[in-house]
């Protein structure tokens, strides 16, 4: 890889404005056109977890995490459940007849085992470990307090697709394994089950999942192209996307098709036999992983260079083998930040902002810090240099 550093051509200095955007710069990857070739399945991808036998493709992540439910038998049961989490893969358990027990996640986005473990009951099931953001949490500590509690390790790896430890892939500790898909590549829709040891065989007796709608599939497959279309081409693009989206919403609310849509905050029962759609396996074999990896940690590395002083990231500096999925600032005023960002062309995501009722207020004080502060700044990987080096530029205004 190249040096990233050679990138910051101007961006080193004082007080510098960054230019008026042309374009907004997306908070997602983006499909490009040659991402939809037809290619047969044997060029399916040989990378973790996608080289795994018996992986369960899934609509969303979501449906990964009612699989394990089914899977390991916690229905009824007590597990373990990091206090800091989304709120779908927690009304997802619920859902699925789950007792969460939730332990401390410290201001750093670090599971805290000990607390973890003096909450072991003789009830407890489960562990279900989260890696927020790409960066994984100490798994050693993890797997000692699962064997140690006789129970299986549940990894979710929905930010973390494609990320490691060092050389170990994240979703490779856990006896049963959940990954989303759709959140770092550019598919319509997917998620992803993984089942280990005495658990991979049961994989099989899970329901059959369906094939989800076409209209629905195409509907978010179109609104990625079109998302490209502004990122490469500027205003052009711009005006197109909104004309389109415009005709889009138009045929969808006559024609009436249900769209399922991804990235929802809650658990629909409904949904919960989908599988991935055919689209989305045609994108996947158009994926190069070792290009996006190295693009998101160069991405990631160019933001941490110009903002570790005044935005560190929460997350700290890159370790080896990383894949992030953003780049968590912690920012007081998130509302007043996302619309200032828009405003210069950069999407971002207010991360984890509703702490879900199943949580009492007040129980922990630092997750609530984080559900108030963290905000996503986008290290995709089709940010080029000079749209990483924008971003910074703009946060570093927005914070004078
Ligand atoms: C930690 C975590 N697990 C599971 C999910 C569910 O993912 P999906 O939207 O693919 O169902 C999410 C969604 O954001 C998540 O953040």
């Amino acid at each position: 890889m190249a040096n990233p550093a050679q990138h910051l051509r101007v961006a080193q200095g004082q007080g510098e404005r960054a230019p008026a955007p042309t374009r907004t710069i997306p908070c997602m990857p983006t499909t490009w056109p040659h991402m939809l070739l037809p290619r047969p399945a044997a060029s399916a991808p040989l990378v973790f977890p996608f080289d795994q036998p018996g992986l369960r493709y899934r609509y969303f992540c979501r449906n990964a995490v009612w699989d394990a439910v089914q899977l390991l038998g916690l229905a009824g049961k007590e597990v373990l459940v990091p206090a800091y989490h989304h709120g779908v893969e927690l009304e997802t358990l619920l859902a699925a007849g789950v007792k969460p027990i939730f332990y401390r996640v410290d201001t750093s986005m670090r599971a805290d085992y000990q607390d973890a473990k003096r909450k072991l009951t003789k009830s407890t099931a489960a562990l279900y470990v989260i890696h927020y953001a790409g960066f994984s949490q100490d798994m050693d500590a993890a797997r000692a307090l699962a064997d140690e509690a006789s129970v299986p390790l549940v990894e979710d790896c929905a930010l973390a697709l494609l990320s490691r430890n060092g050389e170990k892939p994240l979703g490779s500790y856990g006896d049963v394994s959940v990954f989303c898909l759709y959140k770092t590549l550019p598919v319509p829709n997917g998620g992803a089950l993984l089942a280990r040891g005495e658990f991979a065989q049961g994989v099989r007796s899970l329901p059959a999942a369906t094939r989800p709608a076409l209209p629905s599939t195409a509907s978010h497959l179109i609104g990625s192209l079109l998302s490209n279309l502004e990122l490469r081409t500027g205003e052009t693009g711009k005006k197109a996307r909104q004309a389109i989206r415009d005709l889009g919403h138009l045929v969808i609310r006559r024609s009436g098709i249900e769209r399922v849509s991804t990235g929802t905050q809650h658990f629909n029962q409904d949904d919960v036999g989908l599988g991935m759609s055919g689209a989305s396996h045609v994108v996947l074999r158009n994926q190069d992983f070792a290009h996006i990896v190295e693009r998101r940690r160069r991405n990631y590395f160019l933001l941490y260079s110009m903002l570790r002083d005044t935005a560190p990231p929460v997350t700290g500096e890159l370790t080896p083998g990383v894949c992030p999925l953003f780049y968590p600032i912690s920012i007081p005023n998130k509302a007043n930040a996302m619309a200032r960002l828009l405003a210069r062309g950069i999407e971002t995501v207010d991360f984890w902002r509703v702490r879900h009722p199943a949580v009492a207020a007040g129980e922990f004080p630092e997750v609530e810090k984080l559900r108030g502060n963290i905000l996503e700044l986008p290290v995709h990987q089709d940010l080029s240099p000079g749209d990483a080096e924008h971003i910074a530029l703009c946060v570093k205004e927005l914070l004078s």
